[in-house]
């Protein structure tokens, strides 16, 4: 199965990544303020961020918040 999208919301993460370069959004929040999404379970956001960083838009595996935590302070 290829997880590319908010399931929730019907939203691709290809979409988001366009919003996020034309918008300069880096984080989950910043793209909600352009993007209706991520609202409801919030399994996508681990994607969401994993897309921010590397630009990757579709996942065969799953990722969970702690592969991809919220916070950007370095893991130590
Ligand atoms: S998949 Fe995005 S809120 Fe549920």
């Amino acid at each position: 199965m290829t997880i590319d999208r908010c399931y929730c919301y019907d939203v691709p993460f290809a979409h988001l990544r366009d919003v996020a370069r034309d918008t300069g959004a880096q984080t989950v929040e910043a793209l909600q303020d352009a993007v209706c999404f991520g609202h409801n379970c919030k399994l996508c956001h681990p994607y969401v961020r994993r897309m921010l960083r590397t630009g990757t838009v579709q996942f065969n595996h799953i990722i969970e918040e702690a592969d991809e935590p919220a916070s950007d302070v370095p893991k130590s």
